[in-house]
């Protein structure tokens, strides 16, 4: 096994990519970053175990060429982090199609397109570990984000599913599912809200709000995401699911337990249908 791997991380630009790339550098690892834009990852380190590449995520070639060069370069590729991704906000009647795309398209697709273009690399080693930047949302939604909880949903089930089908290949899959960090995320530039607004909708933009004042008092540390990850990535039985940060915690066990008694309150009903 190796010590120090090789990972690859998409939207390493900002936020929690940053982060992950810069401490798992001072760890010793080595780093492919991706971004939209090369020069924003031109800051970020001059150590020769880092590797900026600009990716449009949003494009196969873009993609596959990454992947191309990243193992030209180190041979191998140890860890896959899905990280890239936007939230957008919105009653889904205001919400265009293209916003809705948009949202899926880097969310959920991108990380499709990158899991099949590092597959192959992954498969001939017969080892590593694909990580996918789930969310909360992607569990126990908020109030107006439906389609940001959607990609997220997706993204986690995809996981679930992907994990089963790779174990045997010796590929691991997890799910982190974060609360609030304390990144670009939240900020104005970064969130998407419908361009188109409906007055019945009002009572959303209350929630938006809400939302928007947490915007650097989050209580996650994105600079304490890289040691979790490398735990996982050592670990020989990962979690399928991790939710990180003691809010996500507490809303993913709420949600067990509604869940749990709107299951037995329904049970009967749940069974009506089986052949007597
Ligand atoms: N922070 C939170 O509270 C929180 C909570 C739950 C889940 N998450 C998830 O965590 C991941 C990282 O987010 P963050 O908190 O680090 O936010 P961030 O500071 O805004 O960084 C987001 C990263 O995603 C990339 N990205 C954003 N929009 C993109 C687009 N349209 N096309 C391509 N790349 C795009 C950016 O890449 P470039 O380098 O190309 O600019 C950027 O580096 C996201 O998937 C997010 O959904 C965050």
């Amino acid at each position: 096994m190796h010590t120090n791997k090789v990972w690859y991380i998409t939207g390493a630009s900002k936020g929690m990519g940053l982060s992950l790339v810069k401490n798992l550098l001072q760890m010793g690892h080595t780093v492919i970053g991706t971004s939209r834009r090369l020069d924003s990852l031109s800051n970020i380190s001059e150590s020769d175990d880092f590797l900026p590449i600009e990716v449009d995520l949003g494009n196969e070639e873009s993609i596959a060429n990454s992947f191309k060069k990243a193992v030209e370069r180190f041979g191998r590729i140890d860890v896959v982090v899905n990280n890239a991704g936007f939230g957008t906000g919105g009653a889904l009647e205001e919400l265009s199609t293209a916003e809705i795309n948009e949202n899926f398209n880097i969310n959920f697709f991108a990380a499709i397109r990158v899991i099949q273009h590092a597959l192959p690399y992954l498969r001939k080693q017969q080892s590593g570990n694909i990580i996918n930047i789930s969310s909360i949302a992607g569990f126990a939604p908020g109030t107006g984000w439906s389609v940001y909880a959607a990609t997220k949903f997706a993204l986690s089930g995809l996981s679930e599913g992907l994990s089963n089908d790779l174990k045997p290949l010796g590929i691991h899959v997890t799910a982190i599912s974060p609360g609030g960090f304390r990144t670009n995320f939240a900020s104005a530039d970064a969130l998407v809200y419908a361009g188109n607004n409906m007055p019945e909708y009002n009572y959303i933009r209350a929630h938006h709000a809400k939302f928007n004042a947490m915007h650097g008092m989050q209580t996650g540390n994105p600079e304490k995401i890289a040691a979790v990850l490398v735990k996982i990535t050592e670990s020989e039985n990962p979690p399928v699911n991790l939710f990180l940060g003691s809010d996500a915690y507490q809303r993913a066990s709420d949600k067990i337990n509604f869940l749990s008694s709107q299951m037995e309150e329904w049970k009967e009903v749940s069974f009506s249908t089986d052949f007597s």
